[in-house]
């Protein structure tokens, strides 16, 4: 059985050069609705907490530097089978490898500027949109 929630950021690439709302049209498009949204500037220290997963890694001080240098839009998005579908729209990691057609190959500069983040399983979508939202900032 899976989930029908995913949690996603649009990252500080996207919304320093205005993509944020041709980003949102294609989440609607595709049959994804918004059950929270909020912009926000992680500082450091929040971005390292909700990258904890990757700490030690070698991208993780640059992935955490990037995070907080600008705001983001961070969303609990609502379908069924969320989180698959949600990552076959915005393709894959790397915009080099990402399918046509997908977020990142419309709108990512590179593997560590990628324009948007998407949980990548059940629990994680529920971990991620814990930490950006209460229960009564979402309409579930
Ligand atoms: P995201 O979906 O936000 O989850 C973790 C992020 O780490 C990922 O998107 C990439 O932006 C980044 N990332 C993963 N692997 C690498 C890598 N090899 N080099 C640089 N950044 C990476």
């Amino acid at each position: 059985m899976t989930g029908n929630q995913t949690f996603t950021m649009i990252k500080p690439d996207a919304v320093s050069k205005n993509h944020t709302g041709a980003i949102l049209k294609m989440f609607t498009d595709n049959g994804f609705t918004i059950a929270a949204m909020k912009l926000v500037r992680l500082t450091r220290e929040q971005a390292c907490a909700f990258y904890d997963v990757h700490r030690g890694k070698p991208f993780y001080d640059g992935l955490t530097e990037f995070m907080s240098s600008g705001p983001v839009v961070a969303a609990c998005l609502l379908k069924d089978n969320a989180v698959a579908d949600f990552r076959q729209l915005i393709g894959a990691t790397d915009p080099a490898e990402a399918a046509d057609g997908t977020v990142r190959k419309l709108f990512a500069e590179s593997k560590s500027r990628n324009a948007v983040h998407g949980s990548d399983s059940d629990e994680n979508a529920a971990i991620e949109s814990d930490f950006f939202f209460s229960k009564i900032e979402r309409v579930l």
